[in-house]
């Protein structure tokens, strides 16, 4: 039976010298694959309380959705910038190459909400440390991060140390 590392291609090279790219479409492409994915990262969430899902634009909707789904939980966006039509907070942030900024809507998350936040990858933990600040603006509270894929020779784990982080597949 293969697992789940074996749905993942890896691409040198991309999208700049030096990148290992892991490529989650070869998961998403593969019925199989995409049924471990989620259900992979469904038993991460085992005996955590939570209301809502918000994943990170665009890879963390295609994982964080059919979660939220499948738990019986409400799925909020956290977008790039200028995506989000009401009022927002945002954040600013770097990644393994480049730099961005994340929005989410203020009313996507109440005051005392219980908050998973779900995201294809990890790699400098940029795009969840400004996630996670966003849901703590807002009110939230964020008791779980999981991810697919972690690049742990990034270190993106340190940026989250008071969190309870977890992910499926975990490369040096
Ligand atoms: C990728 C990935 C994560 C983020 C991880 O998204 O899906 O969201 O980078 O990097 P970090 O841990 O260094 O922040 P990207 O910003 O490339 O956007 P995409 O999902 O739209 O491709
Ligand atoms: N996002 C940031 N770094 C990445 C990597 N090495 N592979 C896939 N997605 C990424």
């Amino acid at each position: 039976m293969k697992k789940m590392e074996d749905y993942v291609r890896t691409i040198p090279d991309f999208p700049e010298p030096g990148i290992m790219f892991r490529d989650v479409t070869s998961v998403l492409q593969d019925p199989d694959g995409l049924k471990l994915a989620i259900d992979s990262m469904i038993k991460l969430l085992d005996g955590v309380e939570f209301d809502v899902i918000a994943g990170a634009e665009s890879r963390g909707f295609i994982f964080g959705a059919p979660i939220a789904y499948a738990m019986g939980k409400s799925f909020v966006l956290i977008r790039k910038k200028g995506k989000l039509p009401c009022e927002t907070v945002s954040a600013k942030y770097d990644l393994e190459y480049g730099s961005a900024e994340i929005e989410m809507h203020k009313d996507s998350v109440k005051p005392g909400q219980k908050v998973v936040l779900v995201d294809d990858l990890i790699a400098t933990g940029g795009t969840i440390e400004a996630a996670a600040k966003l849901v703590e603006e807002l009110g939230g509270e964020v008791v779980k991060i999981i991810f697919l894929m972690e690049l742990a020779g990034l270190k993106g784990r340190d940026k989250l140390a008071k969190y309870d982080v977890a992910s499926v597949i975990t490369y040096d």
